[in-house]
């Protein structure tokens, strides 16, 4: 294992690399978040209280307009507000700070990225995120402290066409906001060095087929506790597998590159 930490340390110190994350749930589990897809701890295998008939129904924007209830009894509980960011999170803003951040593609909603202080410029929130809401119906937008007091008490309806209001978390059955597809454009058609694939099981597109896009000059690594996607269906001679937790390993990797004490730092800020 680390033989290859070290591989990706020694790309990651060449001047001029920088690296390009692609993330998901796994990333944020060790804050108390739970992903969605491993089995028992997963979010969908513990859904039974919500009576859905598929646990991804509570994201579906079908299932959400004949049944919003679903929906906001978990939303209670995943609201931002109440994690803080993982070794991991901060090793993304460390990045930044060294100017060896290309992007940040994030499947998350929990807006950790942004807690650890990485810019708004680097970050792709493709699934959405809490910031806003707005009108399943009409569009139109709502405060997010009008919907927290509207959540209290009942399912947040819109006070022109009483239709009922959601944050701005991509649900099957929407689109992805254009910033995920302009982006994609502007950095798949530019210099891309490394990719770091971490705790995602690469199951929902179109994120999951980012990987597959990689120019074949740049090294991709996957950090998560099994291998999936792209890693197992076209594994690349250059692929870097480390199938182990993410916090550890970008531990090792900021020893390697000799910013073990700057990332403790800010972990402990
Ligand atoms: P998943 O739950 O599908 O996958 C999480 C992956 O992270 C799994 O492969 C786990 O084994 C791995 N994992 C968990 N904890 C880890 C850790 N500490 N270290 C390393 N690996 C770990 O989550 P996503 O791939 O993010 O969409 O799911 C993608 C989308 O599916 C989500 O954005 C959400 C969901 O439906 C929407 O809500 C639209």
């Amino acid at each position: 294992m680390e033989k290859k930490i070290q591989k990706v340390a020694d790309i990651l110190k060449k001047d001029d690399v920088k690296v390009t994350f692609f993330v998901g749930a796994g990333i944020s589990t060790s804050c108390g978040i739970p992903d969605f897809r491993s089995p028992k701890t997963g979010l969908y295998s513990n859904l039974k209280r919500l009576q859905l008939p598929y646990p991804e129904a509570v994201f579906d924007i079908d299932y959400f307009r004949r049944n919003p209830k679903a929906f906001y009894t978990l939303a209670e509980e995943l609201y931002p507000g109440k994690f803080v960011p993982s070794k991991f999170h901060y090793f993304i803003r460390l990045c930044q700070d060294k100017k060896k951040l290309k992007r940040c593609y994030t499947q998350n909603i929990d807006t950790l990225e942004r807690l650890a202080g990485v810019k708004d410029e680097f970050i792709v929130e493709a699934h959405g995120s809490f910031a806003k809401n707005h009108c399943i119906d009409c569009d139109a937008e709502m405060e997010t402290e009008e919907l927290k007091k509207q959540m209290k008490s009942k399912i947040p309806t819109c006070a022109k066409c009483k239709g009922y209001v959601k944050p701005d978390i991509v649900f099957f059955g929407e689109a992805l906001p254009p910033k995920f597809f302009d982006r994609w454009d502007e950095d798949s058609s530019s210099k891309m060095d490394l990719a770091l694939v971490a705790g995602t099981s690469l199951a929902v597109y179109p994120f999951a087929g980012l990987p597959a896009e990689v120019s074949k000059d740049c090294t991709r690594v996957l950090i998560n506790r099994e291998q999936c996607g792209d890693f197992k269906a076209n594994p690349r001679k250059s692929d870097i597998l480390l199938l182990e937790s993410c916090d550890k390993v970008v531990e090792q990797l900021a020893k390697l590159l000799g910013w073990e004490e700057e990332l403790d730092a800010l972990v402990e800020q």
